[in-house]
């Protein structure tokens, strides 16, 4: 398909998400091991070719008791974990909780966070308004309390993207060709909704959550003004300089801040995803397609998607333009420290944690107090990565712009048919990351990280969503989907062709350290309708036809130890009929590989954050871009959602506001803890 056809291609009714599966380019050359080759490093041609894998082999490689748990035994032995009546699918303008629950709209879209902050006026918006108001598309959400009960904290949420067409009045649809009616004020809008916000909230007597509006803690985080720094060995490399900064130590802002992570001293970590689609050029071939054959930084440009011209910003803004600006682009796809607490620390992009399309960035401690941090890289075919600090946690170091975030090890992920798990160190002069490769040093290593794990021979997967370590040395990874994998493109992990709804791996570290290089894996459900056969689901038989969900994206590990996972099935939405929502999913027992429906979004949305408070009382969850994905299925829509004609206006449905991305707060009726 040509790329100036994509936005008619019906299969997609977000932009963002078409311009994605336009430029996902399966250029990694690890994807050459069929289903046959794993099948026989596993079980041994011998085996296979005896016939013996029927039910049995084909269990063992990618399924786990999920697949084999009996009816009965399940329902006598464990009750579950979560303890809720599980909510009924559906798909309607507005959002649902599992009975017993509030769900209440903490923060919208446009909404003033600061003091002197101007109220949102839909109709007359300028970027110097909404520097102050609550940014667009919510994605990650954390909490840093402020006082022992909790009752006071520091809500730190992601702004991952703009969609214009229900933004802004009398757009349409942008078509990156030409982007219509796209003007500089409009364009500063939408840097301006990017980035970050840092609010106060605080509980009042009953439980209800609100903005302390005029807490000193409030402030945006944007790619039109805040000033960063870099950390780690990247920094100040001269392929990091650029005529606005000489130094190579300067960026203006964050891009594209889909999940990320708090940092044991409760700092806020927001993850780059795709950046590339930033990125402009005037150089175009015969076809009108982008021609970066001239440029210095071709090879890794091409592996990275730049420059993606998914936004009209480099046409005003030089430093998004490639053709004046080439270094640019590798001063984003960072994972970005904020320090909540102190609203004058200038933001770090840590570069230890490696170059690619940062999905999140999840933290914990291994056994002996090594910070480890889980990111996968969100791309078809592309990777899993994990850092690992090479100090240990003390007093000292536990703090804003911490050596535990510039000093360590990144790793990606190699999963063997066996069910074993390597992580292959990215590290300069490590086997074929040396000079006759193109890696000068580990600053090359790190901005050109995709290249250096093509050459370990890391295991590409299906689209690394978030990645969240458990208790006990686990970790699970959300992979979302691949329907580009073919037949002869699968691996033991990544087990099914043409994947429309991706699956969930479990690690389990050995030694149930998270610091090890080594562990185990197992498949813990593969998503979608376990009632088609064809679709090769696997959840735990005691799940409802409520409870089985396609595409996890983003998840949380609650303090009890429970694993939750919100979806995001983007043009697949109309494979499923469901809407997005939040599910919990058995990890133990009997009944792992059990998923029951607790909330689930208005059409057109997506499901991130969640994040749960300490104490269990709260859950915080975000609505994004509501109103969007998948329309044209819902209610006869016909095209894709305007500002004038959108499947919903949620949350507010004031007829005169287009949809607004909402962070929405969970709380117990009548209080106490969630789902216990
Ligand atoms: Fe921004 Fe990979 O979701
Ligand atoms: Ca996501
Ligand atoms: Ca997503």
């Amino acid at each position: 398909m040509d790329r100036k056809d994509i936005l008619q291609d019906p299969s997609y009714t977000n932009k963002s998400e078409a311009f994605e599966a336009f430029d996902d380019i399966p250029t990694n050359p690890n994807l050459t091991r069929t289903i046959g080759d794993v099948i026989n490093a596993r079980y041994g041609r011998r085996d296979v070719l005896r016939g013996v894998l029927g039910v049995t082999a084909t269990t063992a490689l990618f399924g786990t008791s999920a697949m084999v748990a009996p009816r009965q035994a399940a329902a006598a032995a464990d009750a579950g974990r979560y303890n809720f009546e599980e909510l009924a699918w559906g798909n309607d303008e507005t959002h649902h909780i599992a009975e017993g629950y509030n769900a209440d709209i903490l923060l919208r879209w446009g909404d003033p966070i600061t003091a002197d902050a101007p109220e949102f006026d839909v109709m007359n918006q300028t970027a110097q308004a909404q520097s102050q108001q609550f940014g667009y598309n919510n994605d990650y959400v954390g909490f840093t309390a402020l006082n022992e009960e909790g009752t006071r904290g520091l809500l730190c949420v992601n702004h991952e993207y703009t969609n214009e067409e229900v933004m802004f009045p009398g757009l349409g649809r942008q078509d990156r060709a030409g982007f219509e009616g796209m003007t500089k004020e409009l364009v500063d809008i939408e840097m301006a909704a990017h980035g970050g916000t840092v609010v106060e909230i605080a509980q009042d007597a009953n439980g209800k959550w609100s903005l302390v509006r005029d807490s000193r803690y409030n402030r945006r985080i944007t790619p039109l003004s805040t000033e960063m720094t870099f950390s780690g060995a990247a920094a100040g490399h001269d392929r990091m300089k650029t005529n606005a900064d000489p130094t190579g130590m300067k960026v203006i802002g964050t891009i594209n801040n889909c999940a990320g992570g708090m940092t044991p001293w409760g700092t806020y970590l927001l993850a780059e995803e795709n950046f590339h689609g930033y990125f402009w050029t005037d150089v175009v071939d015969a076809e009108g397609k982008p021609d970066i054959s001239s440029q210095a930084e071709a090879r890794q440009m091409k592996r990275y998607g730049v420059p993606g011209r998914w936004y009209a910003w480099g046409q005003y803004h030089d430093r998004f333009n490639i053709d004046k600006e080439p270094n640019e682009p590798n001063r984003f796809g960072w994972v970005v420290e904020v320090d909540p607490r102190n609203p004058d620390a200038t933001p770090i992009k840590h570069t230890a944690l490696g170059r690619f399309r940062h999905e999140g960035a999840e933290t914990t401690l291994s056994k002996d107090g090594h910070l480890v941090i889980y990111s996968g890289d969100d791309n078809r075919f592309d990777y899993q990565y994990k850092y690992v600090s090479a100090g240990t946690i003390s007093d000292e170091n536990a703090v804003f712009g911490s050596s535990l975030l510039s000093e360590g090890t990144l790793y990606v992920a190699r999963f063997d048919a066996d069910g074993s798990l390597e992580w292959l160190p990215l590290v300069h002069g490590n086997g074929p990351l040396n000079t006759a490769n193109g890696f000068d040093s580990q600053a090359d290593v790190l901005i050109d990280t995709r290249l250096a794990a093509d050459l370990l021979g890391a295991t590409p997967m299906d689209r690394p969503e978030d990645a969240q370590p458990g208790p006990n040395g686990t970790a699970y990874l959300m992979l979302t989907n691949n329907t580009r994998r073919t037949a002869d493109q699968v691996n033991a992990a990544n087990p099914r062709p043409e994947s429309a709804f991706g699956h969930i791996i479990e690690i389990r570290e050995t030694g149930e350290d998270h610091a090890a290089t080594t562990g185990t894996w197992s498949i813990l459900v593969k998503c979608g309708d376990p009632a088609v056969a064809a679709v090769g689901a696997a959840w735990n038989p005691e799940t409802s036809e409520n409870g089985w969900f396609g595409s996890p994206d983003n998840c949380a590990i609650d303090a009890d130890g429970r694993l939750w996972i919100s979806t995001d099935q983007g043009s697949n939405w109309g494979k499923t009929g469901k809407s997005d929502g939040l599910y919990a999913l058995e990890t133990d027992g009997n009944l792992r590989g059990h998923s029951k429906l607790f909330f689930r979004c208005p059409v057109g949305g997506e499901l991130c954050g969640p994040y749960f408070h300490d104490n269990l009382e709260t859950l915080f969850l975000a609505v994004q871009h509501p109103g969007t994905d998948g329309t044209m299925d819902f209610k006869g829509f016909e095209r894709a959602s305007t500002f004038e004609d959108p499947a919903t206006r949620w949350p507010d449905f004031d007829p005169a506001m287009p949809p607004r991305p909402s962070v929405v707060v969970v709380t117990k009726q009548g209080g106490g803890k969630i789902a216990v």
